[in-house]
């Protein structure tokens, strides 16, 4: 397990990231971050969202939620592109992560596998 301090970082990094830009124009991803997401290793795909985004440059809002009723399929996240719909993954891996990233935010291409649900643009 990572160190509070550790953490403490990461989430003034996410706050800041959160005041210092618009979320709508910007594509957004959200990690469930309630007791069973950080149980299933919530804390590691969060970590590895900020390491493979700050890799390739790309500019998101990353953000967490808490609980959100889809427990048996943490760790989740969801993806939500400017003008597309929301996509949520659940089940993931770290190594998912990187698939996620490369496909639907670089390619702009649903990763079919490891999708759970679909909430279309408009939705909240
Ligand atoms: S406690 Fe797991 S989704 Fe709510």
């Amino acid at each position: 397990m990572k160190s509070l301090n550790e953490l403490k970082e990461l989430r003034e990094k996410l706050q800041k990231n959160m005041s210092a830009r618009d979320k709508s124009d910007k594509v957004n991803i959200v990690v469930g971050m309630g007791t069973c997401g950080i149980a299933a290793g919530a804390r590691k795909i969060l970590q590895a969202i900020m390491k493979e985004t700050e890799k390739r440059n790309i500019d998101v809002v990353v953000s967490q939620t808490g609980c959100i009723g889809m427990c048996e399929k943490e760790p989740l996240l969801d993806v939500k592109m400017p003008g597309k719909d929301r996509i949520t993954y659940g089940n993931l891996s770290e190594k998912d992560v990187e698939k996620i990233i490369v496909e639907h935010i670089i390619n702009g291409k649903v990763v079919e596998k490891f999708a759970v649900a679909r909430l279309e643009e408009g939705g909240e």
